[in-house]
C-alpha cells in the first residue's frame, strides 16, 4: 500500500506537475543554398529557459533498426533564442544526411520532454539558387561566354549536380542548349542578333525541384573580324556585277529599247485639228528643236523631234501642192 503511493507520487513529480515546463512545439528547418537553420515556438510558461538540439541519422530502414544514437550539435547546446544554426553539421559533405531533430528546454529545476522535428535532408530539401549567370559576347570571334556560379560551395556535388543551359532568340521559344557544369563557349548562334540564357538547377540529369532557376541574361553576338570582312567582300562584289550587268545591257538593248519606248510614245496619227493648223503655222518653232538637238548627243530626243517633222511634211505636201495648183 506504502509501495503504491510512493510510486503514484514519484510519477506525480516526475511528470513536471510541480514546475510544469512545457515542451517546444512546432520545429521547423529552413534551408536556402545549404545555410540551414531550425526554429521551434519558445516555451513561455518559464523564465531562464534553455534550449537544447540534437540529432539522430535515419538509415534506411531495410538495414535493420540500429540503437538510436542522439548525438548533440556542439553549437546549439545551452541556447538562449529558439533557433539553431545548422549549417556546420548538415552541409558540404553533411549535406546528404538523413536526420530527425529534436529540441527540449531546461530552466534549471526541470527539463521539458523532447520535441522531434521532422525528417531533414539538407541535399533534397535545401532550395537552392538563384544561380548567377554572366554572359558575355566576346569581340571578334563571334563567340558568347557564359559563366555560371552557385550561391554556395558545391565542391562535394558535383558531378551529380549541373545546370541545364536554355537559349533563345530575342522573342521566340525557349530551347535546350545543354547540360553543363559552370563554363561554356557557344558558336553556333547567328551573329548580329541578340540571345538569351537561363541556367537551371540538375540533379543527376533531372531537374531539380527545390531550385531557383536564374535570371535570363541577354547579349548580342557580334559579327567575327572575318565574317565582317567576308561579307563587305560579298556584297562589294555583288554590287559591283550587278552594276557591270547594267552598264552591259544598257549598251546593248539601249538604241532598241528606246527605238520601241520612241514609238511607245509617238502621238497618234490623227492629231487634232487646230494642232495642226498650230504645227504648219509655226515652221520654224517646230524645226527648232531638230536643229538643236542635231548638236547635242540627245539621240532619241533627236529622232523623235524628227519623226514630227517627217509628219508634218506629210501633212503638209499635199495643202502645198494644193495651193500650188490652185495658184
Ligand atoms: C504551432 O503551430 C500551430 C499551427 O500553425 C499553431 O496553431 C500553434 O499556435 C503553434 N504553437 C505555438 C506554441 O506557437
Ligand atoms: C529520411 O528518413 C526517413 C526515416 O527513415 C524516411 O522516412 C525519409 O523518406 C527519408 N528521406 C529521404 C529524403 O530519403
Ligand atoms: C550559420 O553558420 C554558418 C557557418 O557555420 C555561417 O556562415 C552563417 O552565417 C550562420 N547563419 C546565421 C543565420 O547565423
Ligand atoms: C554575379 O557575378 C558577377 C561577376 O562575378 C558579379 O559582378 C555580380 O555581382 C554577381 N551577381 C550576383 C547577384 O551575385
Amino acid at each position: 500500500m506504502f509501495l503504491k503511493y510512493l510510486i503514484s507520487f514519484l510519477l506525480f513529480i516526475h511528470r513536471g506537475a510541480l514546475t510544469l515546463l512545457s515542451q517546444p512545439e512546432n520545429l521547423t528547418v529552413e534551408s536556402v543554398n545549404f545555410q540551414s537553420e531550425l526554429y521551434w515556438s519558445p516555451v513561455r510558461n518559464s523564465e531562464n529557459v534553455q534550449y537544447t538540439v540534437e540529432y539522430l541519422v535515419n538509415h534506411d530502414s531495410n538495414k535493420g533498426s540500429s540503437e538510436d544514437l542522439w548525438l548533440e550539435i556542439p553549437e546549439c547546446s545551452s541556447l538562449r533564442a529558439s533557433r539553431c544554426n545548422l549549417t556546420s553539421s548538415f552541409s558540404g559533405l553533411y549535406a546528404s544526411i538523413n536526420a530527425t531533430l529534436r529540441v527540449r528546454a531546461y530552466d534549471g529545476k526541470q527539463d521539458s520532454p523532447w520535441s522531434h522535428s521532422r525528417p531533414f535532408q539538407a541535399l533534397f530539401q535545401s532550395l537552392l539558387g538563384p544561380p548567377n549567370v554572366t554572359l558575355s559576347a566576346r569581340r571578334n570571334e563571334g563567340w558568347l561566354e557564359v559563366r555560371i556560379r552557385d550561391p554556395f560551395d558545391r565542391s562535394h556535388l558535383s558531378p551529380d549536380l549541373k545546370f541545364r543551359l536554355y537559349y533563345k532568340k530575342e522573342d521566340s521559344d525557349w530551347m535546350v542548349y545543354n547540360d553543363i557544369s559552370s563554363f561554356v563557349l557557344i558558336d553556333t548562334f547567328e551573329e548580329g542578333f541578340k540571345y538569351c540564357v537561363k541556367a537551371h538547377y540538375l540533379w543527376r540529369g533531372k531537374l531539380r525541384p527545390n531550385s531557383i532557376p536564374s535570371t535570363p541574361k541577354c547579349a548580342m553576338i557580334l559579327e567575327s573580324e572575318s565574317a565582317r570582312s567576308i561579307r563587305i567582300m560579298w556584297v562589294t562584289g555583288l554590287m559591283v556585277c550587278v552594276t557591270l550587268a547594267f552598264v552591259l545591257f544598257g549598251i546593248y538593248m539601249g538604241p532598241k529599247f528606246y527605238d520601241k519606248l520612241k514609238q511607245a510614245l509617238r502621238p497618234p496619227l490623227q492629231l487634232p485639228e487646230h494642232l495642226h493648223e498650230f504645227l504648219s503655222g509655226e515652221e520654224q518653232f517646230v524645226q527648232f528643236p531638230a536643229s538643236s538637238s542635231s548638236s547635242s548627243e540627245d539621240e532619241p530626243f533627236d529622232e523623235v523631234s524628227l519623226v514630227t517633222i517627217d509628219k508634218e511634211v506629210v501633212l503638209e505636201e499635199p495643202s502645198s501642192t494644193h495651193g500650188h495648183t490652185r495658184s
